[in-house]
């Protein structure tokens, strides 16, 4: 087991797509630690480098405190484990999990004792005489990662290992991923595009977006105190919603001026933004922190945006409202299910404020109030 340690790492493509940016990362001993982002934004790359698949470009890769820039991937005593599988079709699934230590000329009982523990805790014991076209998706993924385990190599790469199985399936390989590190505790790098399969697996979470990490943090920190709008849009289903509109003061207090509605701060968000009416800012709201009725967390008379609403979502003991303002064509609230909602009603949504942040304009634009839900969470 090992630190894994990107510094400065930068891959640019003979074509001059530069995939990773002058990356930074500590992938401390036994963490989990997921790289996600949208398609294209460099987080194959980064593993292959890792691996030793890549070329790197500029920077420095250590495993163990070593740097292994030019240290073939076969020495660098990691294991990877991608979307296709790559099992060997001819092989049984015991000569798959048993082929990589046959190479290193392990002897005879060891392998043997390696394959069938391995077989054993993936649950796939009773499938080690069957060829790969003979198993389900998720089952040829066990032994995909029980490949990888034999080996007991110093750190695990998965490149979307579950992006081949369906939806209830994937639920429940990562549930077992999980499980098998907590086992392990095998230093492991794991890349997805999935923003809920991040934030359920990993210890920590790397949110990349061309080629740069925009955050990186335990999941909750970085679903609640997104450093800019990117990673607030990216981490969340259905996605936070982002409002156009200005700050103004007014009787000592600062508002966010949305354009047809005005929604009072929170005094941790004002003393933040102080210096700042008059500015144009994005106040972005998650879904789950808006309700149509003034209670408990939702109360502020102050904080509320008169909508109409176009669809409703029913999903059983939720629903999604799809709503507009004049302002803001399309937001979504998520709200506990009522039945006397209709399509064109007009309603208010009380907004919680602890559930908002204020961003400078742009897509990328930064949170001015990181922080504030941490105080208004403990107020
Ligand atoms: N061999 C290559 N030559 C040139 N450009 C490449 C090469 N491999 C990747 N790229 C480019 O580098 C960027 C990052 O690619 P990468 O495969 O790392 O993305 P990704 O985050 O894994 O995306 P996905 O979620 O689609 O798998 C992309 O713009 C891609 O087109
Ligand atoms: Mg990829």
């Amino acid at each position: 087991m090992a630190e894994v340690t990107l510094e400065n790492v930068s891959k640019t493509f003979p074509g001059g797509v530069t995939a990773v940016d002058r990356m930074n990362l500590t992938i401390r001993d036994q963490e989990f630690v997921v790289l996600v982002g949208p398609s294209g934004c460099g987080k194959s790359t980064t593993l292959r480098m890792v691996a030793g698949l890549e070329e790197i470009t500029a920077g420095a890769v250590s495993i163990a405190d070593r740097v292994v820039n030019d240290m073939p991937p076969k020495n660098r005593d990691i294991a990877m484990v991608f979307q296709n599988y790559a099992l060997y079709p001819h092989m049984t699934v015991y000569k798959n999990l048993a082929f990589a230590l046959k190479l290193r000329r392990m002897k005879h009982a060891d392998i043997d004792k390696r394959v069938r523990d391995a077989a054993r805790v993936l649950g796939i014991d009773d499938l080690l005489d069957r060829k790969p076209r003979a198993l389900s998706g998720g089952q040829r993924q066990r032994v995909a990662v029980g490949r990888a385990i034999v080996r007991q190599p110093k750190a695990f790469l998965f490149d979307e290992p579950l992006s081949n199985l369906d939806a209830k399936l994937r639920v429940e390989m990562r549930a077992e991923l999980k499980r098998l590190h907590h086992r392990l505790m095998t230093t492991t790098i794991y890349v997805t595009h999935d923003q809920e399969e991040a934030m359920t697996l990993g210890d920590r979470v790397v949110v990349m977006k061309q080629g740069i990490v925009h955050q990186c943090g335990a999941p909750l920190e970085v679903y609640e105190e997104p450093a800019n709008r990117f990673v607030a849009g990216f981490l969340g289903t259905p996605p936070m919603n982002f409002l156009e509109g200005k700050l103004v003061a007014r009787n000592g207090n600062l508002y966010f001026d949305e354009g047809s509605a005005v929604i009072r701060l929170a005094p941790e968000q004002e003393q933040m933004l102080a210096d700042r009416a008059g500015q144009d800012v994005v106040l972005g709201i998650r879904p789950d922190g808006m309700a149509t009725k003034p209670e408990g967390r939702f109360s502020g008379e102050e904080n509320v945006l008169p909508a109409t609403i176009t669809v409703i979502e029913t999903l059983g003991q939720i629903m999604d409202l799809h709503v507009t303002t004049p302002q803001h064509p399309y937001l979504v609230a998520r709200i506990e299910s009522q039945r006397e909602l209709k399509d064109e009603q007009d309603i208010k949504l009380y907004v919680d404020m602890a559930k908002t942040h204020v961003f400078e304009p742009g897509e990328d634009g930064a949170n001015l109030t990181v922080g504030a839900h941490e105080k208004m969470a403990m107020a």
